[in-house]
């Protein structure tokens, strides 16, 4: 059985008495264990529909269709306090910016040991050699010490291993992390990932892995969504998604960023234009207006999602390899 299990999920901005789709019948499912990656430029969903599973989604925001399913549970029928429970003990969230989710007037082990007491009910004693053993997991010296200090006297890197073992404390079945690394710079965003890739293997955790960068995926991520204007236009291996992208997007995206397995004079090609708006009604498929390959068809029908991939002329795998 599925860990999670998306089906047909739509989230809509109600403003002015209209709604917009800024998720558009997704559906996904994640296995125990696995790293999926959600891929896709700024303002694709990623985010959006991510917070829908952790029933945090902002006010103005409301799920319009389908169902998500979490363990055999039905997420979207339970309250708010059983949410909850469901936020601390089996699904945790890693942020972008570890500043922003970090108290900066409370000591890193407080903050450590209150999300282990709260969800694992043990002893003050206990949670406090369970917060070092965590803090020691996570790649933390001196963890003893390091537990009465504040958030600003750790670094970027050290504050994001901070929130992963807060993320940990009470060992979760799925971590969501959305753009884990993006603040930081490009050794330790290696580092942090390599780390995080390390503690799923061990503990079995699945990992829902955001980011818009395509080029670090191949290496932590099994299989791959790409998401384009609130839907997934693609999905694959990581393997798939790499040798042979179908969506004519992840062609643009795999283009557009260095890649491990490319040597470097291959220049990079940037996608023309700007994402879609989701506020701007756009006929047929939506990433029509960019799409080099565009035809009279695309700008008519919204193309269905068939074979892993919603495009009316998929690229071709086989006449990829010829080339
Ligand atoms: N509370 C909100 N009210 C109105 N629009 C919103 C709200 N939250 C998100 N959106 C819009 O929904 C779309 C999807 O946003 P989302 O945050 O999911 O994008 P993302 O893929 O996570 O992008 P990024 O890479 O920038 O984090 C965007 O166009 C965004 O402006
Ligand atoms: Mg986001």
């Amino acid at each position: 059985m599925p860990l999670l299990e998306i089906d047909d999920l739509s989230v809509c901005v109600s403003q002015d008495g209209t709604d917009t789709a800024l998720v558009r019948s997704v559906s996904y499912v994640v296995e125990p264990g696995e790293t999926l990656a959600l891929v896709g430029e700024s303002g694709s969903g990623k985010s959006v529909s991510s917070l829908a599973v952790m029933g945090l989604l902002a006010k103005a925001l409301k799920v319009t269709s389908g169902s998500i399913r979490f363990d055999g549970q039905d997420l979207l029928a339970l309250s708010a306090e059983e949410m909850r429970k469901i936020r601390g003990r089996d699904i945790s969230m890693v942020f972008q910016e570890p500043m922003t989710s970090l108290n900066p007037v409370r000591s890193i082990g407080s903050q450590i040991m209150e999300s282990i007491e709260e969800n694992l009910g043990l002893s003050r004693a206990d949670a406090r050699a369970r917060a070092i053993s965590l803090l020691k997991e996570v790649g933390v010296a001196d963890a003893e010490r390091r537990l009465k200090q504040y958030p600003h006297h750790f670094s970027g890197g050290m504050r994001q291993r901070v929130m992963i073992a807060i993320a940990l404390a009470a060992d979760p079945k799925l971590i969501i992390a959305d753009e884990p690394t993006t603040a930081l710079d490009v050794t330790i965003q290696a580092q942090i990932l390599d780390l995080m890739a390390r503690i799923c293997r061990d503990h079995g955790t699945a990992m829902i892995l955001i980011t818009h960068n395509l080029g670090i995926v191949a290496r932590y991520a099994d299989r791959v969504n790409v998401m384009y204007s609130g839907r997934i236009v693609e999905t694959g291996t990581a393997r798939e998604i790499y040798r042979a992208p179908r969506h004519p997007y992840t062609e643009g995206l795999l283009q557009s960023v260095p890649r491990l397995d490319q040597d470097r004079s291959v220049p990079l090609k940037p996608i023309r234009g700007n994402p879609a708006d989701p506020f701007t009604p756009i006929s047929g498929c939506r990433f029509h207006p960019r799409c080099p390959y565009v035809a009279a068809r695309c700008r008519a029908e919204v193309p269905a999602f068939e074979n892993g991939v919603a495009c009316h002329f998929p690229l071709d795998p086989a006449q990829k390899e010829a080339v």
